[in-house]
């Protein structure tokens, strides 16, 4: 039997939690075909894998990568960590549909540069993604907050009558061409003044096209408990699936919290259909103005736009330069970025732990200094906290980074390492895999990632992307498992 790419003698780890066996894995076109001995096979590609682990590639569910997509279609800060498919459009900012000009309020500015065309349907956005594709398959939330500074001239009110049935039938069509699922973020000033009874209109529209309700909550400080009982009620009253995106309990004062949030979480479950993610890191990163600041132990700025020379400084220590209090100092850094060091080491293991959570590293690509999460979030979780920490075992942290996100949003035939699957397929050293990221030197690819496959096709191999751009646009309704 000849085939396009043969991986011989590989510790296949296959994306279910199962134990990882050795076997070798044969790719024809964009599938696996086989996995088991196939001593007599041969390959176009023969792949020597002794002493790796070949795992499917690794589905990112909450990143902010709607245009560079675009802009940067290799993706390398994806594909050197061995992600395949990644989740644009969370936090409740899509790039799509976008009717309103710029100037965009932030955080939208931040995820959308002047450069780039905008797309005032769902479906031009996919056509060009189908047109120009990026090296990893995407798909993509349509968010209620691009929907509100598309239809509202003022957004700090309950949307109206009128106003909400604009932004339900606009979600209607972006759904059915393709979104896969609905994203809000009442912590953002467009969506702040948005009461829950508009937020469970807009889920109301997701329930009805059987997709999910996934939220940055109004509050992941002080009031993280409300906020999760709000996105509770927003599910049940719509009768939908919640995602709480990066769950974290924010400031010294609510370290520790997470014990009872998952017991929260927990009790919802036996009710109604909640799910999380998480990322791996104690400093969370946003926009510059939102408060956060306060809560922080620490503040690096990220991306500045007036001043992007200061990327990386202290925020503090530009204030004390300055002459300015720290209010003021941000004030004059906007639009920016930050990097907040708010969250409990004790807090990120638990909620990592919690045996629902999925990994995400929520990356915003721009700027020469993002958060290290853009570039290190799975090598770290599959390092540091599988082989250094211990926190659980390899084939679980795979299977919370393939199988647990694939089964959530509905992605068929992606996540697991199975014949008749998609080849989308990371190849790691389990004994070196770590993060190159540091806050000091963000953009840095990780260590032990032998190889990345997307469809079938190798795009990050020998430390660098191999050119290939066969990423796909997914949505529930693609992909079937072949015979
Ligand atoms: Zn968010
Ligand atoms: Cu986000």
């Amino acid at each position: 039997m000849l085939v396009d790419i043969l991986f011989r003698n590989a510790d296949v780890i296959d994306g279910t939690g199962a134990p990882r066996r050795n076997a070798d894995v044969a790719v024809r076109d964009d599938r696996i075909v086989a996995v088991g001995d196939l001593g007599a096979w041969r390959g176009g590609v023969e792949q020597d894998c002794t002493g790796l682990v070949l795992a499917p590639g690794f589905i990112d569910p909450h990143v902010h990568h709607d245009e560079v997509v675009l802009t940067d279609p290799d993706m390398a800060c994806m594909t050197s960590q061995g992600v395949t498919s990644i989740i644009n459009g969370n936090c409740g900012f899509s790039i799509a549909p976008l009717t309103a000009a710029p100037p965009f309020p932030a955080p939208l500015d931040i995820i959308l540069s002047a450069e780039v065309p905008r797309f005032a349907r769902f479906a031009e956005y996919r056509a060009r993604l189908d047109a120009q594709p990026p090296a990893v398959n995407t798909a993509c939330l349509i968010g209620h907050g691009t929907l509100r500074i598309n239809t509202m001239a003022e957004l700090g009110r309950p949307a109206d009558a009128t106003e909400t049935a604009a932004m339900r039938a606009a979600l209607d069509a972006a759904l059915a061409e393709g979104g896969i699922g609905l994203s809000t973020g009442p912590f953002y000033p467009p969506a702040r003044a948005a009461p829950t009874e508009e937020l469970i209109a807009m889920a109301e529209v997701a329930q009805a096209h059987g997709k999910l309700y996934v939220t940055h909550m109004r509050d992941e400080g002080d009031r993280v408990r409300e906020s999760l009982d709000e996105t509770f009620l927003i599910g049940r009253k719509a009768g939908c699936g919640v995602h709480v995106s990066h769950h974290k309990c924010a400031g010294l004062a609510n370290h520790g919290l997470s014990e009872i949030t998952l017991a929260m979480i927990d009790a919802a479950r036996a009710r109604q259909d909640v799910g999380l993610d998480t990322t791996p890191w104690i400093a969370s990163s946003t926009m510059l103005n939102s408060g956060r600041h306060r809560q922080a132990t620490r503040v690096l700025v990220a991306d500045s736009v007036p001043y992007p020379e200061l990327a990386g400084r202290d925020l503090a220590d530009i204030a004390a330069e300055w002459g300015l209090d720290i209010d003021s100092a941000l004030e004059r850094l906007l639009p920016a970025t930050g990097i907040f060091f708010v969250m409990d080491e004790g807090d990120v293991r638990r909620i990592l732990t919690y045996p629902h959570t999925m990994v995400c590293s929520d990356g915003i690509a721009r700027g020469k200094h993002p958060h290290p999460r853009v570039w290190g979030t799975f090598p770290r979780v599959l390092g540091h906290y599988v082989r250094e920490v211990g926190l659980f075992s390899l084939e679980e942290a795979v299977h919370r980074m393939t199988g647990l996100p694939a089964e959530r949003f509905g992605l068929t035939a992606r996540g697991r390492l199975a014949p008749g699957h998609y080849a989308d397929l990371v190849l790691f050293d389990a004994a070196s895999i770590a993060e190159g990221a540091t806050y000091d030197a963000p953009i840095t690819p990780a260590r032990g990632i032998r190889g990345t496959w997307v469809n079938g096709r190798a795009v990050w191999r020998d430390a660098a992307p191999t050119g290939a751009r066969p990423g796909r646009t997914l949505d529930q309704n693609t992909g079937t498992i072949a015979p």
